[in-house]
């Protein structure tokens, strides 16, 4: 596995010829590529999380099937990244075993950790939803699943709030 020191995640912005005629007109991208380090919300205190995430990433929430297609690729590329970063080495599992979870660092990156799974499942859920809206598969199964833990972890990070969080210094990993 190569692991890169800064996590670029890697896109291509191309100027798509539009199409002429009555299509509707494609959103153009709104998402730049970052490091996890720009993109993560684990700093600060919890309360606000998904808020922040969807700060992080300011798409038209409610017209997803207009998504620009760079877009959705940083969106699956961050989910993945932020998903690493909570199990993979370096991540917060290793993180909050190296503090102790007693101890008062271990708790602020419970918090963090937190917020971290509301980052990856608020972009697990839209990936699901832009493939539904947009390539006509039917998610809503797996919508519904994505959501139930997703909102869990909403109040978890309510319930907490004020709390002080802290991220992880993670590096990443950017092979598919
Ligand atoms: C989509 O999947 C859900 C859950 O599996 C099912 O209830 C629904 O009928 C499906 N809709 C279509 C249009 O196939």
């Amino acid at each position: 596995m190569f692991f890169a020191k800064t996590l670029i995640l890697a896109f291509a912005v191309s100027a798509l010829a539009l199409p002429t005629g009555d299509k509707p007109q494609k959103r153009a991208g709104v998402l730049t590529a970052a490091s996890y380090a720009d993109f993560q919300v684990s700093d600060g205190v919890a309360g606000s999380a998904l808020d922040e995430v969807k700060a992080k990433f300011p798409i038209d929430f409610n017209d997803l099937a207009n998504v620009d297609p760079a877009d959705v690729a940083i969106i699956k590329a961050a989910r993945l990244t932020a998903e690493a970063a909570e199990t993979d080495a370096g991540g917060f599992n290793d993180a909050i075993d190296a503090a102790g979870s007693d101890s008062t660092a271990g708790e602020a990156l419970q918090v963090g950790k937190i917020k971290n799974k509301v980052l990856k499942l608020e972009l697990e859920v839209l990936g699901l939803q832009i493939d539904q809206a947009q390539g006509g598969k039917n998610n809503t199964a797996k919508i519904a699943t994505e959501t139930t833990k997703l909102n869990k972890n909403i109040q978890l990070d309510k319930d907490a709030a004020g709390e002080t969080s802290q991220s992880v210094d993670f590096t990443g990993d950017d092979s598919a």
